[in-house]
């Protein structure tokens, strides 16, 4: 395997979706994983298949269509999560089961009301029990970041030896800072037998605000899978950032010379369909997606950066999707200028999906006075065909966390 690349798992779907005013319909899941698919995250979490009809169904429809990403289901440590997920996961081309279970002292004694060692039991069982359905099994122990760093090794340990190909450590509290987190990657490299045999992966809350800083400690620290959601949206105040680590590795590449899949102008496309789609959007000065992350307004900077936009900008605006031209299209805007702003946010139509296009930009413009970025993306996706991801992403973002 190469030791330098790092697999964005995103769980939009399942941890973005759990948090309030989040909620999506069915429809929208779909939509929004087939935006990921060309967005080019290597994993989907599509959602919690025992939690509701719905979110059984998800996982399932998302399974069946999405081919590029892995699909995973979350579980509880329990049969009946387990076997849910299984057959919710059944016609995938690949996936996964994520089975979560608790393992510090004040998750175990007040919300489970179990011992360490029914704990242990518990996530022997039931990594065995998944192994026996996919061959992708990850297992969280929740709460790590609050564990006994001795029991941590522990339950790790027993989850490596029942078959777990992917071990994930969750701040699920947004409790740690940056070296402690590094630090207990490094404890378990040191300490867990088999461990080089597994991936290793970082999840981290935003509570303090340190979510992607966090992980990237762990990334640095030997973690090559990434958990993280568009908007950075979860539980309380979030999860780490998919495009702020993004734009990061690529930006200082120097310092987190890693490789990805991730189509970095997909970036913001992505963000806008999530927005459309929950009904909000991220803040303003929200960090590589937010309507300022590009905008100048004081004189001396405005001035800088038309003499030389590297004097206050790391990156351009096109490198993460965002259309250089800012003018707001409306009914009096022809097929040029709309199928142009079609081409900065990445999508490349053939002269019947313009046509197509057209007709439904111009009923939109006639009901709405302007028509914005999201009601483009959101046009192509529920009234073309599914553009294939290869077709989406230039050579030049594939590969630019190499450049
Ligand atoms: O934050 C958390 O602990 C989780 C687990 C279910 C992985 O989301
Ligand atoms: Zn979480």
């Amino acid at each position: 395997m190469d030791k330098d690349r790092v697999f964005f798992f995103d769980t939009t779907l399942r941890d973005g979706e759990q948090s309030p005013g989040c909620s999506m319909y069915m429809a929208e899941k779909l939509r929004m994983a087939r935006q990921l698919e060309i967005l080019g995250v290597d994993v989907i979490e599509a959602g919690f298949a025992v939690a509701s009809d719905g979110d059984f169904t998800s996982v399932e429809q998302i399974a069946r269509v999405v081919r590029g990403p892995r699909i995973a289901s979350l579980a509880r440590a329990k049969s009946e999560d387990i076997i849910t997920a299984a057959r919710a996961l059944e016609h995938a081309g690949r996936s996964r089961i994520h089975i979560f279970l608790a393992s510090s002292d004040i998750h175990l004694e007040y919300k489970l009301k179990i011992s360490r060692e029914q704990a242990l039991e518990q996530a022997d069982q039931s990594v065995r029990l998944a192994r026996s359905y996919v061959d992708d099994v990850e297992f969280s122990p929740e709460d790590a970041t609050r564990t006994d760093p001795d029991f941590l090794c522990k339950i790790v340990q027993v989850a490596v030896d029942a078959g777990a190909t992917v071990i994930n450590l969750p701040d699920t509290v947004g409790y740690t800072v940056p070296l402690e987190y590094a630090e207990l990657f490094r404890m378990l490299i040191e300490r867990v037998r088999d461990i080089d045999k597994v991936m290793l992966s970082c999840h981290c809350h935003n509570d303090l605000g340190m979510g992607v800083a966090n992980s990237l400690a762990a990334i640095e620290a030997g973690a090559r899978q990434v958990e993280c959601t568009i908007n950075g949206i979860g539980e309380r105040a979030g999860n780490s950032a998919l495009e702020e680590i993004a734009a990061a590795m690529h930006v200082r590449h120097d310092r987190l010379p890693y490789r990805h899949a991730l189509a970095l102008n997909q970036l913001y496309p992505t963000s806008q369909l999530l927005s459309e789609i929950i009904g909000f959007k991220p803040s303003p000065n929200k960090a590589v997606v937010g309507s300022n992350a590009f905008s100048h307004e004081a004189g001396i900077h405005q001035h800088g950066v038309l003499s030389n936009p590297l004097c206050y900008e790391i990156m351009t605006p096109a490198l993460v999707g965002v259309p250089a031209n800012r003018m707001v299209l409306g009914k009096h805007s022809g097929r040029h200028a709309l199928g142009h702003r079609l081409e900065e946010l990445g999508f490349t139509l053939d002269v019947h999906e313009m046509e197509v296009a057209y007709s439904r930009f111009i009923e939109v413009a006639d009901r709405k006075k302007s028509v914005y970025d999201q009601d483009l993306i959101a046009i192509v996706h529920m009234h073309l065909r599914q553009v294939p991801a290869a077709e989406q992403r230039s050579a030049s973002t594939i590969a630019s966390s190499q450049a």
